[in-house]
């Protein structure tokens, strides 16, 4: 009896575990999307954490994807990531795409920001859409 109540608990956990939509994992996917259709983007994030991702260059309707950590007690990772237009230098401006606390419900596993003429837009999944997040400086 002990054995099938062990064997029941066994497969439930691993059900949980292995069921995205059931636990928040603790790695969440950034992603941000140049789509300014011609000029490059220099991008440089880093996090309140240490990490330091350097500087990419994200040429036309290019991306580029990297992890935050999510609900790691004691810890509230934020990365904020310097922006500047290259070689037209248009726009520019430091932008906070990553708040543990502030994302760990409205992206989904994945916060997909895309940088457009007019400003830095996030996908939110619960709207099905893009919306507006930030005017450039
Ligand atoms: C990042 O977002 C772009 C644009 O939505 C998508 O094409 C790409 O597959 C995403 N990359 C990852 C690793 O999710
Ligand atoms: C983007 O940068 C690359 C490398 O510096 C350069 O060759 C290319 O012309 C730039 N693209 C645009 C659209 O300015
Ligand atoms: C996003 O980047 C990935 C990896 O570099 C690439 O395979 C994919 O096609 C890109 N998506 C877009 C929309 O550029
Ligand atoms: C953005 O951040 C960079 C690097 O941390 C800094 O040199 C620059 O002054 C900041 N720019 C603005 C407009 O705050």
């Amino acid at each position: 009896m002990t054995f099938f109540i062990n064997q029941t608990i066994a497969v439930l956990l691993i059900f949980i575990v292995a069921s995205p939509s059931l636990v928040y994992s603790d790695q969440v996917q950034i992603n941000l999307s140049n789509d300014i259709s011609y000029d490059n983007i220099s991008v440089s994030c880093k996090s309140n954490t240490g990490k330091d991702l350097g500087t990419k260059l994200l040429g036309p309707g290019t991306n580029f994807t990297w992890t935050g950590d999510i609900n790691v007690p004691g810890e509230n990772e934020i990365w904020l990531c310097a922006l500047q237009c290259t070689p037209l230098k248009g726009y520019y401006g430091n932008f906070t795409l990553f708040i543990s606390k502030r994302d760990n419900t409205r992206c989904g596993q994945r916060c997909l920001w895309s940088a457009r003429e007019d400003g830095i837009y996030l996908y939110i999944p619960a709207h099905f859409t893009y919306e507006f997040q930030f005017k450039w400086e």
